[in-house]
């Protein structure tokens, strides 16, 4: 497995693998790696004949006053791993190699950006489309693997590849969970023992709205106000939205029609943690 910091390096091997005939499959990530990262990582190898993953904790689409200085990193850590699952090549640029001096465009998708995350994190997807875009660009990949753990990213990204006919497969995979529930992420690291106690009421709240939906619930409103009721017991938890809506278009559903998605993000002091569940 090959380290490489420089994006001429990384087109160059690209080129050579697209000419040797090699289904090129990437995995973005932004490092400090835990098992939900390495199924994508199985999962990309599954579908390429090589797997380049990528780690780079992206300025842009940090806004200001949030975790970009405290984003936990550890490449050396993440080198182990990434090992572990048949990773080809990592790629790792500097900052200032993705943005130079003199950086000044930026890809947006428009609507599907606006609810949810967007709300309380107006800059971000921006900062994500740009770096996704930019990724592709230089690695060429045939197909790239993201979690459905950040769903709206998911859609956004879809959007993009088809709006600017990137010639690449998004494929979505699945939330991977810690053995309580709560979903993994690079960010449980900041909850304290209570914190992380009390964020499984994300988990437990998916799955009260599941299971009334199975029963016949069908109005959003309800099913948001059980939801909300589950996660306000507890103290340390602070709701910034709770949303059920349309799984493609991200727009709130009134009656719950077969092809919505529950999304949640909670604060758990510093801490907001994401979570969603599809109602098929
Ligand atoms: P990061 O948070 O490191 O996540 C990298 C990929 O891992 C994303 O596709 C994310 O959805 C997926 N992932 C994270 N936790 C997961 C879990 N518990 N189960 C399944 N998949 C999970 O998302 C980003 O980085 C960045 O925004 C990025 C796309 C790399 C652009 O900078």
């Amino acid at each position: 497995m090959d380290v490489i910091t420089s994006v001429t390096e990384m087109q160059l091997w690209s080129r050579e693998a697209r000419k040797a005939g090699r289904v090129i499959a990437c995995v973005p990530t932004m490092g400090f790696l835990h098992d939900g990262h390495l199924a994508l990582m199985r999962e990309g190898k599954r579908r390429g004949d090589v797997l380049v993953v990528t780690i780079f904790v992206n300025p842009t689409q940090f806004g200001i006053g949030e975790d970009f200085d405290q984003y936990p990193r550890d490449l050396e850590g993440d080198k182990k791993l990434t090992l572990q699952v048949g990773t080809d090549i990592i790629f790792a640029p500097p900052v200032a190699e993705m943005y130079p001096h003199g950086y000044q465009t930026f890809v947006t998708v428009d609507k599907v950006t606006q609810a949810l995350c967007g709300l309380s994190r107006p800059t971000h997807f921006q900062g994500v489309t740009t770096v996704v875009a930019k990724l592709f660009n230089i690695i060429q990949p045939h197909v790239a693997v993201f979690g459905e753990k950040d769903y709206q990213q998911l859609v956004v990204i879809r959007r993009m590849v088809k709006d600017l006919n990137f010639n690449i497969e998004i494929i979505g995979y699945p939330i991977v969970r810690e053995k309580d529930g709560l979903a993994m992420s690079s960010r449980n690291k900041y909850l304290n023992e209570e914190e992380r106690k009390a964020a499984l009421c994300l988990w437990d709240s998916l799955n009260r709205a599941e299971r009334l939906y199975h029963k016949g619930e069908r109005s959003a409103p309800r099913l948001i106000q059980e939801m909300d009721n589950r996660i306000n017991a507890e103290k340390l938890a602070e709701v910034d939205y709770i949303r059920i809506c349309n799984a493609e278009t991200l727009v709130d559903s009134e009656t719950i029609d077969g092809n919505a998605v529950i999304a949640l993000a909670v604060r758990f002091g510093k801490t907001r943690l994401i979570d969603n569940r599809s109602l098929k």
